[in-house]
This record gives structure tokens, C-alpha cells and sequence, in this order.
């Protein structure tokens, strides 16, 4: 394991690369859990060199007290890094590095992919994650970069970034990790409850039984079953619910059979944000 914390250092290190190694990248913001390893195994697999980056990027909150309360376990996360293969190079920076004096974002025209959802309810959130990862991948320029489904709409805003910087990487969208109760792995399931954590896994068991139904209702008509559940079960807040078209994320009008859709959903409990999605067909 080789802990890089500075751009110069890595760009060194990288330069001194064969010609034939191909290099996989893994961006995270670290509290690493079974989900993020998921993303490196299959770096690890793929790729001769891997690169996992560490960062906590501040554009991309919009709310400073999720800035804040953002778990850092940096000792922990080398130990699983350590874990799955002892040749990562772990790239850990500080705000100062990635950002200089100027600690904001690059506004970019993600052709309405981060005017939905995510975007609609977190302002500025994806001109973050875009400002961090073009950084990164201009930095690194790997040959892979790997990005969770678990964000299926900041995968998608990745792909359509490296299109219109014409970045020359295969951006590679990895299956979401759920624990045993289908609750999709997340650093943000630490803060909540023992309890909860069994009750949120709720959130999955109706996430599949809207897919069943999608096979043969409205969009519409799922979208108002997935509410009604969520007001039966106060404890879990329902921010949005979303069905939409898998590549553009426009919402369904009517759904067509050559079409791949998906269900997107934002809930509250114990002040806490979880996210989630599902393929519907
Ligand atoms: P972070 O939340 O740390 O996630 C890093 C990567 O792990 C993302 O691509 C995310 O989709 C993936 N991931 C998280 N939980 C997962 C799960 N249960 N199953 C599969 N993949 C999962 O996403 C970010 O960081 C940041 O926005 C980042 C891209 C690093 C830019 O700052």
C-alpha cells in the first residue's frame, strides 16, 4: 500500500508507469464499507495499477452540518484497502490540494441529467461532484473509472462529463451492495440506529414490489402506491420518488416497450438521508 497525500507526489508516481500497465481508478470520500470494496475488487480485477482517492469534497454538500457530521476513518479504511490487494495506491488529499485558494465549483450544462432528483433537492451538488472528478481524472487519467449504481444519477452525470470534456476513460458503473435486509450499504447507515437500520430496510422491500407492479401499471399509478406505503410508515420520510427513464432520467410519460426505466427514491429518518434505486424492467 503506497498513502500518496499530495497531487505532485501522484503525478510523479504515475509517471514512472509502463507503457502496457492499465491504470483503474476508484474516487470515494472514504468511511469505506463493503460497497465501496466492491468497486475495487473489481479495479484490482480489471486493471494492473488501481488508484483509490479518499476525499471528503466540500462543493459537493449543500448542507454544512452533512459536511460536518461526514465520518472520516481514514486508519480503518487502509486496513480494507490493505485487505483486498497490498498494491493500492491510496490517494488522500487535503481541501488545499485539490482546491487552492478557491474552494468552489465548476458550473457545467449536464443537458438536464442534474436538474432531477438529487439535483432538484441538493443544490450545486452535481457542479461539485463534477469540479472533483473532472480534477481526479485529469490528475490520475486512468484507463477505468469505477462508480456505483448505489448513485445511479452521478453516474450517469459522470458519463455525460468525460462526453462533453472529452475525457478519454471507460467509465465503468458497478452493481449496488445492499446488507442482509436489502438496505443498500452507505457511510450514512452508521448514524442510524440499530433499529432503524433493520426498519429502513423497508425502503428495498417496496422498491422490489414497485418493479413487480411497473410490469403491468402506470408509472403514475406506482409512484402514488410507493407514497401511500411511505405515509403508513411515518418513521421513514419520503423526500421523492421517481421513475424515469434510465439514460436521460426524464420522468415516464407513457412507457414504451424498447425503454429501460428505473425507480429513484430520497427518504429522511433519524436526520439522516438515504437514496436508493431499482431497475424496473
Ligand atoms: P462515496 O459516497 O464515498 O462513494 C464512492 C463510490 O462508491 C460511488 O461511486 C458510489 O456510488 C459507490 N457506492 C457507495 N455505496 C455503494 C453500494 N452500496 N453499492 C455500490 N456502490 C456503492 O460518491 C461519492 O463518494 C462522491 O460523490 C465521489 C464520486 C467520490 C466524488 O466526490
Amino acid at each position: 500500500m503506497l498513502l500518496i497525500n499530495t497531487r505532485k507526489e501522484l503525478k510523479d508516481h504515475l509517471s514512472s508507469l509502463k507503457k502496457n500497465d492499465s491504470l483503474g481508478l476508484v474516487p470515494t470520500m472514504g468511511a469505506l464499507h463493503i460497497g465501496h470494496a466492491a468497486l475495487v475488487e473489481r479495479a484490482v480485477q480489471e486493471n494492473s495499477v488501481v488508484v483509490v482517492s479518499i476525499f471528503v469534497n466540500p462543493t459537493q454538500f449543500n448542507n454544512p452540518e452533512d459536511l460536518e457530521n461526514y465520518p472520516q476513518t481514514l486508519t480503518a479504511d487502509l486496513d480494507i484497502l490493505e485487505k483486498i490487494a497490498n498494491h493500492i495506491i491510496v490517494f488522500a488529499p487535503n481541501i488545499q490540494e485539490m482546491y487552492a485558494e478557491n474552494v468552489t465549483s465548476t458550473t457545467y450544462d449536464f443537458d438536464g441529467l442534474d436538474k432531477v432528483m438529487e439535483g432538484a433537492f441538493r443544490e450545486g451538488h452535481f457542479d461539485g461532484v463534477g469540479t472533483i472528478v473532472e480534477a481526479l481524472l485529469t490528475l490520475v487519467k486512468p484507463t477505468r473509472a469505477y462508480f456505483g449504481e448505489k448513485d445511479y444519477q452521478q453516474l450517469q452525470i459522470i458519463k455525460k462529463l468525460t462526453e462533453i470534456r472529452h475525457i478519454p476513460v471507460e467509465i465503468v458503473g458497478c452493481p449496488i451492495v445492499r446488507e442482509e435486509n436489502g438496505l443498500a450499504f452507505s457511510s450514512r447507515n452508521e448514524r442510524l440506529t440499530e433499529n432503524m437500520r433493520k426498519e429502513a430496510s423497508f425502503i428495498y422491500r417496496t422498491l422490489t414490489t414497485a418493479k413487480k407492479k411497473f410490469g403491468t401499471e402506470s408509472a403514475v399509478y406506482v409512484t402514488e402506491w410507493v407514497t401511500k406505503q411511505f405515509e403508513e410508515h411515518p418513521e421513514l420520510e419520503l423526500e421523492y420518488i421517481a421513475i424515469a427513464q434510465a439514460d436521460t432520467l426524464k420522468p415516464v410519460v407513457k412507457k414504451q416497450k424498447n425503454k429501460k426505466y428505473r425507480a429513484f427514491i430520497a427518504v429522511y429518518t433519524e436526520g439522516v438521508r438515504l437514496i436508493d434505486n431499482i431497475a424496473l424492467n
